[in-house]
């Protein structure tokens, strides 16, 4: 046995949630017994999705459901040795033991950061890649209009519009993010949605229109973006963060899709595996030679993933939001 931490849900939060909603409770971790391993998290992932999961999805009273990378300290499991380190989907807990399924080996990129194996390289990046370029089913030089583009998901599409040769506007709510989107990424256009009138500013530009919407936000991004969308365009709805506390704006254009015939399809992240060798060959080619640029927030600690998660609400994070748990 070996004392350890998980992060639990206590009460459903009403709104944005608050630190109170959740607590660190000690628990003893018990050793690898045949055929099980134990791993010490080293890298949590917080994510928008958890927080429908919130209202009713997540126990109360259990670990956190979340994603992360860790290290098998203890391996009675002959797939695995100690050393190895592991993708996995074992929640917020410090340390866990597992049969191996659901743990995938990394075997990460000497020349690049483990780090991006929770983002660009991992659920996040496969995210943008399908939905770009399957779901939104992009050309090459289209105009790209992408919410949320300072985030994760969203800075990963706005950079393979661009390397597939398109005119790519992005929305952000800090002027930080915005200034690296568009001095760092290059992109071509930059809405700050909490300073600029949003559906003025992405008429302003979007003077060519637009071919595809990658949607994060809903509400008034989604209005917004069906008054601009060209004949044939695609809405491939990716996320919805502005409804995902309750509320939010309605959206009141949804008839522009009947005479530009649009077609929107929303996705997962599971959608993709059909992609998944392709999408690692291109993306490690384009971090290696930084045509894809990132962002990372990285909270050290922890008990700091209830902070964390309820940051992404207010935009805490500059690109993907992670926890470091251990070295
Ligand atoms: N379909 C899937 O499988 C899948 C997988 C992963 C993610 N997603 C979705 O993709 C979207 C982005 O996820 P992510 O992991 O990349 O998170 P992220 O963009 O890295 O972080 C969330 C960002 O959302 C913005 N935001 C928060 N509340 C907002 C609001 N009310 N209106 C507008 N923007 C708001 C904030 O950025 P600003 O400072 O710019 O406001 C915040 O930093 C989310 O909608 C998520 O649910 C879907």
């Amino acid at each position: 046995m070996t004392a350890s931490r998980q992060i639990h849900l206590v009460r459903r939060p009403q709104g944005v949630p608050v630190a109170e909603d959740f607590a660190v409770v000690g628990v003893d971790t018990p050793d690898a017994g045949e055929g099980q391993v134990q791993v010490q998290n080293l890298l949590m992932s917080v994510d928008p999705y958890m927080r429908p999961r919130l209202t009713a999805d997540q126990p109360l009273d259990a670990a956190m459901l979340g994603g992360g990378i860790g290290r098998v300290v203890q391996s009675r499991n002959d797939r695995f040795k100690e050393g190895d380190l592991v993708r996995h989907g074992a929640g917020m807990q410090e340390l866990f033991v597992s049969d191996g399924k659901g743990l995938q080996t990394l075997n990460p990129d000497p020349a690049l950061s483990l780090s991006v194996y929770m983002h660009a390289l991992g659920g996040t990046g496969i995210t943008a890649y399908g939905g770009l370029l399957e779901t939104g089913a992009l050309k090459d030089g289209e105009q790209v209009f992408v919410s949320t583009a300072g985030g994760a998901v969203g800075s990963v599409v706005a950079q393979i519009a661009k390397i597939k040769g398109c005119y790519v506007v992005g929305s952000t709510g800090t002027d930080d993010k915005a200034a690296w989107l568009k001095d760092e990424v290059g992109l071509d256009a930059v809405i700050n949605y909490k300073s600029q009138p949003l559906s003025a500013a992405l008429k302003a530009a979007t003077p060519k229109g637009i071919d595809v919407y990658f949607e994060n936000v809903g509400g008034a991004h989604l209005d917004a973006a069906l008054a601009r969308m060209n004949l044939r365009g695609r809405i491939a709805v990716c996320g919805m963060i502005s409804t995902y506390n309750g509320g939010g704006e309605g959206v009141r254009n949804l008839s522009n899709m009947i005479y530009s015939r649009i077609r929107m399809e929303g996705f997962v992240a599971s959608d993709f595996p059909h992609l998944q060798v392709q999408f690692v060959e291109d993306m490690t080619g384009w971090l290696k030679a930084g045509r894809v640029k990132y962002q990372e927030t990285i909270l050290d600690g922890f008990e700091r993933a209830p902070e964390g998660l309820i940051g992404l609400f207010s935009g805490l994070n500059n690109g993907k939001m992670l926890i470091r748990v251990a070295d």
